[in-house]
């Protein structure tokens, strides 16, 4: 089982980095792959209430990879991890089938609450480079978060969201107009004022000149 999601993993990345060649380049010097390979170790120790040798390896695994995954959390197939450096999934973190994660990603918690605490991920996700996505929530299929995006809710499938905090901005492939602001009738009139006290200001000046 373990073999069969390794060959998963590398598989991803020949398919989704246009920069990877061969499954034996793939296998001997990705340190995304190697972080997945250690981490299915890791989980399975830690389903084992083997805890410490869990946490042992997790904490091996980041010496070596710069990827800080918790043997708890729960990593699908076929997931993509570029480049890797700085990435950090929590303990009750769940990442779906084909997801795709970028460098400086956080799957993370706020709080100090202890259970369900970090996201969950659905399958075919892309997680953008230095993107932060914090608390129990779900991402549904399909989601796109953009790179450096702080995510603090749950997100229906096929969405695309930005920013910080990260707003929904595609739907379906299809832009979400943005929201347009209404303007109260205080602001109204205080602007009609303001517009009025220019008009005679401009006259007064041309009955100057
Ligand atoms: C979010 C993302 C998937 C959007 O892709 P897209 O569907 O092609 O969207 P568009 O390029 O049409 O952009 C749509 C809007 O989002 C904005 N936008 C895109 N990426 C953004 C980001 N990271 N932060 C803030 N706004 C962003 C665009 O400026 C545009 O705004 P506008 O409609 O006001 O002009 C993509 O921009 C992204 O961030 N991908 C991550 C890539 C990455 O991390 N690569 C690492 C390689 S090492």
């Amino acid at each position: 089982m373990i073999l069969k999601d390794i060959w998963l993993d590398i598989k991803a990345v020949q398919e989704r980095d246009p920069a990877a060649r061969s499954a034996l380049e793939v296998f001997l010097l990705y340190q995304g792959v190697h972080a997945l390979i250690w981490h299915r170790f890791a989980h399975w120790f830690y389903c084992h209430k083997m805890f410490f040798i869990a946490r042992l390896i997790s904490q091996i695994a980041r010496f070596f990879t710069l990827i800080e995954i918790h043997p708890g959390a729960k990593l699908g197939h076929g997931i993509l991890i570029d480049h890797g450096c700085g990435v950090v999934i929590g303990e009750t973190a769940e990442v779906g089938d084909n997801c795709t994660i970028y460098q400086g990603v956080t799957l993370g918690g706020v709080g100090t609450k202890k259970g369900k605490r970090h996201p969950t991920l659905g399958n075919n996700v892309m997680v953008g480079a230095g993107a932060k996505i914090l608390g129990a929530f779900e991402v549904g299929d399909n989601c796109s978060i953009a790179a450096n995006a702080v995510l603090l809710k749950p997100l229906e499938d096929n969405v695309t969201a930005v920013g910080i905090p990260a707003r929904p901005i595609k739907k379906d492939g299809v832009s979400i107009p943005k929201e347009k602001k209404h303007v109260s009738l205080e602001e109204y009139e205080e602007l009609k004022q303001e517009v009025e006290d220019l008009k005679r200001r401009l006259c007064e000046l041309e009955k100057k000149e």
